[in-house]
């Protein structure tokens, strides 16, 4: 059966004017636009989002990075759309991401702590609906 994810434009994405272009490629694969939102994230809502970093080296300026600006939130749907999603965004680290995703076409490395790598897709159909939870409740 058809399946939802969550996808998010960060905020670099946002700064940079990218958010048209992720959503342009989410629907061009075919996937749905199902909810969709622009807010700046809060910390409180980061904190429960990224629980599983909690203690990595990288959750604090995640945490900054992430609550800087306005960031777009979509609940995106479709058969397997987890899965085509991540294929979609790339590897994590954008230096690393293949030319044709989304990291790999438009990311790169700026020298931060964190990887600012323009989108977050959920990971598994658990994390979609929490996620989905936390951020459309
Ligand atoms: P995301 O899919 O949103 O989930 C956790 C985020 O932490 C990830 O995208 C990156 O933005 C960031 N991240 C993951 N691994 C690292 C790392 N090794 N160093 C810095 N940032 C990271």
């Amino acid at each position: 059966q058809s399946e939802r994810t969550l996808v998010i434009v960060k905020p670099d994405g946002y700064r940079r004017g990218l958010t048209g272009e992720v959503l342009r490629r989410i629907e061009a694969k075919g996937y749905v636009l199902a909810e969709l939102k622009v807010a700046t994230p809060d910390r409180e809502r980061l904190a429960k989002h990224y629980a599983e970093h909690e203690g990595k080296p990288f959750y604090q300026p995640l945490l900054e990075f992430m609550s800087s600006g306005p960031a777009t939130f979509a609940v995106v749907e479709g058969h397997r759309c987890i899965e085509g999603f991540r294929a979609l965004a790339g590897a994590t680290d954008p230096t690393a991401a293949l030319p044709g995703t989304i990291r790999g076409d438009l990311g790169r490395d700026w020298g931060e702590k964190v990887q600012a790598n323009i989108v977050h897709g959920s990971d598994s159909p658990e994390s979609a609906e929490r996620e989905i939870g936390i951020w459309f409740a």
